[in-house]
């Protein structure tokens, strides 16, 4: 007989089929929700792992508050919440908090924040007087909101794993990233993996060595926010294919600026690689009509229209590493082990 058939009267009447000292232990059964951030990709990650996705609602209220109701009993359950913090930020967010909440008040064992881009990361230090840390205060909103566990995907500084006093898996497109180029069968010695800034030379020289290319990195300055100029190169470019690897794109102006100071000094091409496709203001516009050769993404952050139409753009999906984290977390089985 099925627990779920059992209503009314006739479940208390049952309940010694299901005594407290019964051989059938409860199990932590797993379930994926998702809120409205990047739909497309939970379903990937539900179609990976063959599972359903549960079910919620999340809409608004006429006063434009955020409206979520789980549909389905999630008690005892391990939910795994897939909601990256892009778009519309502050609401999806929002939707991820109350989403956690509702999950938590329902009983849910366990649940996994999988921010595959996280918002608000490039505010994780003061880089002068009277600043927030605004990083660190979404990391305490996702705790406090009952997270037990998060799964994120190349976060803009390493460091915010340290925001969290609970489990931080930090993936990386990196691998994915790397297969991507080795099929192009580009001679590693006119290979050169490229840091769009310092900040991102760990990255790049990652990528460097899973290609056996050679390293540079650009240096840049930032004379107001979402404004890039490039200082200096350091490494030998000249008569190079290159790659620009970088964690994010926002406006463009650190990717095409810096594509473009690689061909004045002499490099043949330039490709270009970055995790999470943001796109803000005329990013597509001048990436189109920039000189790099082929710039890859991932799906983290799901593309308007016109960033689906750019010639220059190839999407690799990220939806199989989650999907095989969220597997391997719940089997308690080694993540690190997808990254050697
Ligand atoms: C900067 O530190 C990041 O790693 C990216 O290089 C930057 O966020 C890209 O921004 P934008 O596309 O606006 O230059």
């Amino acid at each position: 007989m099925s627990e779920t058939n059992l209503t009314g009267i006739s479940a208390y009447q049952n309940i010694s089929a299901f005594p407290l000292d019964s051989v059938f232990q409860p199990t932590h059964h797993v379930k994926l929700f998702h809120g409205n951030s990047n739909p497309e990709l939970a379903h990937a990650v539900a179609d990976y792992l063959n599972i359903p996705l549960g079910k919620a609602l999340v809409t608004t209220f006429a006063n434009n508050e955020i409206r979520e109701k789980i549909e389905e009993n999630v008690r005892g359950a391990r939910v795994f919440v897939i909601q990256p913090t892009c778009g519309h930020v502050n609401d999806t967010l929002m939707e991820l908090l109350i989403m956690i909440d509702a999950l938590r008040r329902a009983s849910a064992h366990q649940i996994c924040a999988v921010i595959p881009y996280y918002g608000y990361a490039k505010q994780e230090k003061k880089t002068s007087g009277r600043e927030p840390i605004t990083a660190k205060l979404v990391a305490n909103l996702i705790t406090t909101a009952g997270a037990d566990r998060i799964i994120t995907c190349d976060l803009h500084a390493a460091a915010i794993q340290g925001f969290f006093d609970i489990p931080v898996d930090n993936l990386s497109a990196l691998p994915i990233i790397a297969e991507h180029y080795q099929m192009k069968n580009i001679p590693v010695e006119d290979l050169v993996v490229v840091s769009p800034d310092a900040g991102g030379v760990a990255r790049a020289t990652n990528l460097a060595e899973r290609l056996g290319a050679k390293l540079a990195i650009i240096f840049k300055r930032r004379p107001e926010p979402d404004k890039a100029d490039v200082i200096d190169i350091v490494g030998d470019i000249a008569g190079k294919t290159c790659i620009v690897v970088d964690d994010m794109i926002s406006t463009g102006g650190t990717l095409v600026k810096g594509v473009e100071t690689l061909l004045t000094h002499g490099a043949t091409k330039v490709y270009a690689a970055a995790t999470h496709a943001i796109f803000a203001e005329d990013a597509v516009e001048i990436i189109e009509n920039s000189s790099i050769e082929e710039l890859i993404v991932t799906d983290t952050i799901p593309l308007s229209e016109q960033a689906k139409r750019m010639s220059k753009l190839k999407v690799l999906s990220l939806a199989p590493l989650l999907g095989e984290t969220i597997r391997r977390t719940h089997f308690n089985l080694s993540v690190s082990e997808l990254f050697v």
